[in-house]
């Protein structure tokens, strides 16, 4: 461990090199800390990485969302925003865009994805019926318990297993989706929630064959089938380089034929289509649409802004052009996958294979001697913080809540920390910066402790409960 024997991406692939399909126009300076301002700025944000101040911090890996560079061609767009209230030229451009490489047919534009997450929700939802998915995202789901639904968790066995080497974590068990269709009828079902890589098992793909199947035993049952799109055009690279049959397609076909397969999709544009703000929702059928975009007036804005400015709706639609090629997708993920070869062969215990946007480090593993009702995520995303500035986040026992019924903490079997790489804005040598600090806190693990959580908040508790460390 500690040892690197330099080698370039390209040799360790056993061919040239590739590169990122961009260089750079703009700089933002970074600013390092001392150890004293570190230790000083997360006692100050009781612990969580969510309460420091980013002037604080060095290279900032709490999420891939909204924390994209944006193009010059995006910029450009910026300044042909047509900012009137109604009927804006930018949404047409958005519309048209999600026409193109997602392929539904109506759409609705939200401020962002949990906008588009509530607005299907109580539109899709009656009280009492059954949310099953690809294992829960935490706005997904408390917009769905808070329409009345019920989450059920259907995702194979493999994606709770941090070691399991399965390509496609995400994919949805089959069986236990039936199992619930005859269990509780599937009237009592309100729609399959399908999200491309999935964020909480590490950031994990589901196969074309899966959603092929699924469409298949929802026209079987009559159940609705609806897609988190967020990143989806990472979902479709993972299809392109392992799926059989699909190596040389496009990674905007595979994007749409997977979609096609879906009865409407919502998207956080802030991850996969390079922006900073915006989403939408998109679904096939007229009578649902004029639903939704008679709610949309209600919590977001007309339903030709959805709570965007006509700016944001233009970088988007240029933003999803760029999204989908080829070069652009395989650098993106390339990065993280260079940072999850270097911490394999350090041995840091991380969520394999490497997903499409972060490096999941397994927390049970790092710090086997703290119990996870203290914290042991959390605690290690502080480590890392207070070693080297760099913020990660955690996606453990905080992240999963309470649940509902009993108001016992839920017990996720995946207790991770989250390093999310944001698109186009960190180079390799950033990379390689954040593996050398992630050793040095492994190096130190057995001299942590874990955390007492002193205060919680009643939703989505992650973002704003403190800590004291024990
Ligand atoms: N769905 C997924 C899979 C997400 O990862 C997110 C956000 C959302 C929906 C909600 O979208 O933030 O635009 O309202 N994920 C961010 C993250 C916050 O850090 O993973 P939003």
């Amino acid at each position: 461990m500690g040892e690197h024997k330099f080698k370039t991406m390209g040799e360790q692939a056993g061919r040239r090199s590739w590169a990122e399909p961009w260089k750079i126009k703009m700089v933002e300076p970074l600013r390092m800390t001392t150890r004293a301002e570190r230790e000083h700025a997360i006692r100050e944000a009781g612990y969580n990485t969510f309460l420091l101040r980013s002037a604080d911090v060095y290279i900032d890996l709490l999420t891939d969302s909204g924390t994209s560079a944006m193009s010059d061609r995006q910029w450009a767009g910026m300044m042909l925003g047509d900012e009137a209230y109604a009927g804006s030229v930018n949404f047409y451009h958005l519309e048209e865009a999600v026409q193109a490489f997602y392929g539904y047919k109506y759409l609705v534009p939200t401020h962002q994805g949990r906008g588009a997450e509530h607005l299907i929700s109580q539109a899709g939802i009656k009280k009492g019926q059954y949310v099953p998915g690809n294992m829960y995202f935490t706005t997904t789901r408390l917009h769905q318990e808070m329409a009345g639904g019920i989450f059920t968790d259907v995702i194979i066995d493999e994606a709770h297993d941090p070691q399991s080497l399965h390509p496609f974590k995400g994919n949805i068990d089959l069986q236990k989706l039936e199992d619930l269709f005859r269990a509780k009828g599937p009237e009592n079902v309100a729609y399959v929630s399908l999200a491309g890589t999935v964020n909480m098992a590490g950031g994990q793909p589901v196969s074309m064959e899966n959603v092929k199947a699924l469409r298949e035993l929802c026209d079987r049952y009559g159940v609705k089938l609806y897609l988190d799109a967020t990143r989806m055009v990472e979902n479709a690279y993972f299809i392109q380089q392992r799926e059989d049959g699909y190596g040389s397609t496009p990674v905007a076909t595979i994007l749409k034929e997977f979609c096609s397969y879906t009865d409407g999709a919502w998207m956080s544009g802030k991850k996969d289509h390079l922006v900073n703000i915006g989403g939408w929702l998109a679904v096939n059928d007229w009578n649902l649409f004029e639903e939704l975009r008679n709610l949309v007036v209600v919590y977001e804005g007309l339903h030709t802004y959805g709570g965007l400015a006509g700016r944001d709706m233009e970088a988007m639609a240029i933003g999803i052009r760029e999204s989908v090629s080829d070069d652009h997708i395989r650098a993106r993920v390339g990065q993280v996958q260079y940072l999850g070869q270097l911490l394999t062969d350090w041995e840091i215990p991380i969520v394999q294979p490497v997903g499409g946007h972060a490096i999941f480090v397994d927390a049970r593993r790092f710090y086997p001697h703290i119990p996870q009702d203290e914290f042991p995520a959390q605690m290690l995303a502080a480590q890392l913080y207070l070693d080297s500035g760099i913020r990660s986040m955690e996606r453990g026992i905080v992240s999963a809540g309470r649940d509902p019924l009993t108001g016992e903490h839920r017990h996720p079997r995946l207790e991770l920390t989250r390093l999310t790489i944001p698109r186009r804005v960190y180079t390799e040598a950033h990379m390689d910066v954040v593996a050398e600090s992630i050793n040095e806190v492994y190096k130190e693990r057995k001299n942590t402790r874990g955390l007492k959580m002193i205060y919680e908040p009643h939703y989505l508790r992650f973002f704003q409960a403190r800590f004291e460390p024990l």
